[in-house]
């Protein structure tokens, strides 16, 4: 089996205060406290609270990321936010293409991959995410649709940096609905996607890619998922956001 790295992560999408983060990682660091993991785990704020977080992660094993990225470095680009004013403030990763900037903010696989190549020109970890919608996947269009988004995302990611690279297959229907994925289900669809990478970057590429879930994870499904054989981690929204939920994940996902 290869060897991955497992990631607990939370996305806090529009939620809390910068008070009110440093709140949350507080708690999160006493009821963390004397944990042994191999897992990295990882809370993914608004922007305006990532300082605040940074600060009060200091010294957990909590580390912080940015929920989406510009490509351009600086310049005339009003309300964006560049990868190197994330790796200022001491971030470790940054998601990209999430659900629902693509079916709210106009994101494309074409934008995903603009700004994956400008956060692998750093040293951010980028967490890609994927998943097909209900009426794709009830079409039998599943494996099309990651396949054109991975393929769509990774197009311009040179080879010596896909071990950079983490997905998340994130499948619309199950987000913030209650209705997780099956086992089953993930772990099919996570095939799906490193079958994928591999066609691209060789198939030892794709086994020491991470592939985290995503869709109604909470404490009392962790543990099945993460028993699937292509589960790293999971990406966790609406339970994330209670300090004592997300501390019972990461303590189910072993
Ligand atoms: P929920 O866990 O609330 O379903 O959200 C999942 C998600 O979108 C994480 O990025």
């Amino acid at each position: 089996m290869a060897n991955r790295t497992t990631i607990i992560a939370g996305n806090w999408k529009l939620n809390k205060t910068a008070a009110e983060t440093r709140r949350t990682i507080l708690e999160l660091r006493n009821k963390l406290a004397g944990l042994s993991t191999g897992a990295e785990v990882v809370v993914f704020p608004p922007f305006v609270s990532l300082e605040t977080a940074v600060d009060a992660a200091r010294e957990t094993i909590l580390q912080v990321g940015a929920q989406n990225v510009f490509w351009e470095k600086s310049g005339a680009y009003t309300g964006e936010v560049s990868t190197t004013m994330l790796e200022a403030l001491g971030l470790e990763f940054v998601l990209l293409g999430h659900s629902e900037r693509r079916a709210l903010f106009g994101e494309t696989d074409a934008t995903v991959a603009r700004r994956l190549e400008a956060v692998l020109g750093g040293r951010l970890t980028p967490v890609v995410c994927v998943g097909e919608g209900l009426e794709e996947r009830e079409a039998g269009r599943t494996g099309e649709v990651l396949a054109r988004q991975v393929e769509g995302a990774l197009k311009d990611v040179a080879p010596d940096h896909i071990g950079r690279v983490v997905l998340a297959y994130e499948p619309v229907w199950a987000i913030g609905t209650g209705k997780s994925a099956s086992p089953t289900i993930a772990n099919d669809a996570h095939t799906l996607i490193r079958s994928s990478i591999a066609a691209m970057f060789g198939r030892s590429a794709a086994d020491e890619t991470s592939v985290l879930y995503g869709g109604s994870v909470k404490p009392e499904n962790t543990a099945s998922l993460m028993r699937e054989s292509e589960v790293d981690g999971v990406l966790v929204g609406g339970a994330s956001l209670d300090a004592a939920s997300f501390a019972e994940i990461v303590r189910a996902a072993g």
